[in-house]
């Protein structure tokens, strides 16, 4: 077996197009394709279902089904890629096997989830995008590449860059949040963090974009349920971040668990042919989730799982991510005339290529190095980088007469809650090899930062998702004792992810006793809120003098929330996604339609709520400072514009109060009337720009028509003439405004 391997490679030697040392980004596309065609010809129909079968090992499962014999399948040629393993010497031992004990020693991909970090674990994404900071989530990915290739991966399953707009969807946490223009942002951020620069060097990982696609718009934030939208809320909402994906250069895709208006994502051919590759020109291949063939069956979308088979490969699926459907069925659908070989062939090839882009023809075990595993890992540079990127991710939603930040000489503080002393939480959900043991507490960073003489009384106060009631008073008796209370509340790792949906989103347990307890002693608290969703917390929100919403901050957590509260660090972030008042108002997300009848309260007739107001809680976009940031002097470099103009917007911002911080400023237009209604606003770009007390500067946004442009009433991409509204501010809510007209 191994000759015939070896002998491939000899012959590529020899024939001098392809050459096996270098660079082999380097290699042309046609160097690649006659690389990836030699090898084709060589193999057995059984060998090319093998290269589109991907396996989980039994090293760490995240999903329901388990197959034992995925390293017999290896020997036997019958598995192209693994997930869920890592390490080098068991992801060697795997590389081994396939390149030495198959026919033709094809080498593996090895796949995990690296989502928001791999042994560093940084704020969960929702959290990241909070930082609004596209470099720093770049970074956060290279470093979550450097990592992971450290232990022998070469693919992530991320980024998710699923538009979510329901809270009660546990999936939110995954992803960018609500917004088209911000989800596009971190999409790209992300991949390019992922990918590099060149596939092939051992630093970098190949990406894939998922869930494809608006698995996010789940009926009633439900995981796995219906998704029926129309073509334009797909195409404008929850495509867009797909698309920038595919023009950032993300190698693959994968399918998403929903169905949209009737049809399965993964045996959809409109999504995986027509617009991906056909329309966006996307050159990857495209996995299937978690046995997302074999759910077509439970769709009611095929009789059974070798239909379900074919309707994938037909559609435009590659890979069959552990339903081995493909593995069981596909070789009898061939026979049968249900699928042609030039449709499997063309798969295989997707993933040839792929692995020929890795380096890992040309090295099979490029990324099994020992010596990056001991020294790249959780190393004090990445350390440095985890906590300030949670120190970014960390909203300041409320500062009541400037009690942040606190001092560190403070006499006695009160740390309070089931969080405070929690480690387990810390680095939320998907949150891949990271180890929660290592993270820091909110203790622990509070008596980091504090001087010595500082006196810390701390109580749990309740668990986090019980109605255990008896330790609130122990609570009480120490928020009585101390000058102030930090009260460390919110939900559990598991409460949001996968399978993590919620309907009611208040905080879980007895907390909102134990904070109104706490409250009711009189001391000032100051609530930090650690969540994988916006939460609805009106009355705590009223009730405590400053909040912090944290999300789960990752591995140096304590350290980044002690920054904030200390004023190591003046927040900066902005919420990416809306905090409701009440579950009733979602879906809630800023840029909504106007209607007919838009909210006038002195008319019942309009639209509104009897019992809730139509504003959320927390507004997309918003986030305070320590210091205060003035607006003034928006000015359009012109009245009237045409379809080739640029417009330039400038406004003035200014630091007023006494802290040098960030702002990020935002960019949002309305377009009046078109063939079709247009929200109220749209993010169209921000900047964030660092000011010492005092200071001013003047931001410039560019915008030209194609910024302008929606899909009209014949649902072609294009801008229409009119009247525009230009919105600038420090959220969605709070703006500057002036009209321009697009001739
Ligand atoms: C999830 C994906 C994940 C995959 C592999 C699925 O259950 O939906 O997001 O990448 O498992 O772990």
């Amino acid at each position: 077996m191994r000759k015939l391997y070896i002998a491939i490679l000899f012959l590529v030697v020899i024939s001098g197009t392809f050459g096996c040392k270098g660079p082999k980004n380097g290699d042309t596309d046609a160097a690649i394709e006659r690389r990836v065609d030699s090898v084709l010809k060589l193999m057995t129909l059984e060998e090319k279902i093998g290269q589109l079968t991907l396996f989980t090992s039994d090293y760490d499962v995240t999903g329901p089904t388990m197959r034992e014999n995925y390293k017999e399948d290896i020997k036997a040629g019958k598995v192209g890629a693994i997930f869920n393993a890592y390490g080098v010497d068991y992801v060697r031992e795997l590389q081994r096997m396939a390149v030495e004990e198959t026919r033709l020693g094809i080498p593996l991909i090895f796949g995990y989830d690296v989502i928001h970090g791999h042994r560093t674990i940084f704020p969960i994404s929702l959290g990241e995008s909070a930082s609004w900071d596209t470099a720093m989530v770049r970074k956060a990915a290279r470093i979550a590449a450097i990592e992971a290739t450290a232990e022998g991966l070469q693919w992530t399953f991320a980024p998710m860059v699923d538009i979510a707009r329901d809270p009660r969807w546990g999936r939110i946490s995954e992803g960018a949040g609500e917004d088209v223009f911000l989800g596009q942002c971190m999409a790209v951020a992300r991949v390019k963090g992922f990918q590099g620069n060149r596939l092939d060097d051992p630093r970098t990982m190949v990406a894939c974009a998922k869930h494809y696609a608006a698995y996010g718009a789940a009926q009633a934030g439900r995981d796995y349920h219906t998704v029926d939208i129309s073509e334009r809320t797909l195409r404008e909402v929850y495509l867009p971040p797909f698309k920038a994906a595919v023009d950032a250069g993300v190698g693959t895709f994968m399918t998403s668990f929903n169905e949209i208006a009737g049809v399965p994502s993964t045996g959809n051919r409109y999504l995986l042919t027509d617009i991906l590759r056909k329309e966006w020109g996307f050159q990857g291949f495209v996995v299937t989730d978690y046995t997302s063939i074999n759910e077509m069956v439970a769709h009611g979308f095929a009789k059974d799982e070798k239909e379900a088979g074919e309707l994938a490969i037909n559609a435009g699926v590659d890979m069959d991510m552990q339903g081995a459907v493909y593995y069981n069925y596909l070789k009898k659908s061939i026979e049968e005339g249900k699928v042609s070989m030039a449709t499997v062939d063309e798969a295989v090839r997707r993933v040839l290529r792929m692995k020929f882009k890795l380096g890992l023809f040309d090295n099979p075990y490029l990324y099994c190095n020992k010596q990056r595993e001991q020294n790249e890992i959780m190393t004090t540079e990445h350390l440095a980088f985890a906590r300030d990127m949670a120190r970014k991710s960390i909203v300041l939603l409320k500062n009541e007469a400037q009690i942040l930040p606190l001092s560190k000489e403070i006499k006695s503080l009160a740390v309070i809650g089931p969080l405070a002393d929690n480690r387990r939480e810390l680095i939320g959900s998907w949150s891949a090899a990271g180890d929660w043991s290592k993270a820091v507490t909110i203790l622990e960073g509070i008596y980091g930062a504090v001087s010595p003489a500082t006196k810390i009384l701390y109580a749990r106060g309740c668990n986090i998702n019980d109605d255990t009631v008896s330790f609130i008073s122990d609570a009480v008796n120490k928020a009585r004792q101390a000058e102030v209370v930090i009260l460390v509340v919110g939900e559990a790792h598991w409460m949001s992810g996968e399978a993590a949906c919620r309907s009611e989103l208040g905080l879980p347990g007895v907390q909102q006793q134990l904070a109104d307890a706490v409250i009711a002693t009189g001391k000032p608290v100051v609530t930090v809120l650690l969540s994988g969703r916006p939460l609805t917390i009106p009355q705590l929100a009223q009730k405590t003098r400053a909040l912090l919403a944290a999300w789960f901050p990752g591995t140096m957590a304590g350290h980044a929330v002690a920054d904030v509260l200390f004023g190591e660090y003046n927040p900066s972030a902005k919420l990416p996604v809306t905090f409701p008042r009440s579950v009733g108002q979602i879906p809630i997300y800023y840029n909504m339609k106007n209607t007919g009848r838009p909210m006038d309260p002195n008319n019942k007739y309009t639209s509104k709520y009897l019992d809730v107001p139509n504003d959320p809680l927390f507004p997309f976009g918003y986030g305070l400072s320590y210091t205060t940031f003035e607006y003034s002097d928006l000015q359009l470099s012109a009245e009237k514009i045409n379809a080739s103009d640029t417009l330039y917007v400038k406004v003035k911002v200014k630091n007023t109060g006494k802290y040098s911080g960030e702002e990020t400023v935002q960019l949002y237009v309305r377009d009046l009337v078109g063939s079709v209604t247009r929200p109220v606003k749209e993010l169209k770009g921000f900047y964030k720009v660092f000011l010492q007390p005092g200071e001013e500067k003047q931001v410039t946004f560019k915008l030209t028509a194609n910024d302008l442009a929606f899909y009209d009433i014949h649902m072609k991409f294009t801008s229409e003439p009119g009247d525009f509204i230009v919105f600038v501010g420090g959220d969605s809510q709070h703006c500057l405004q002036k009209g321009f007209v697009l001739e």
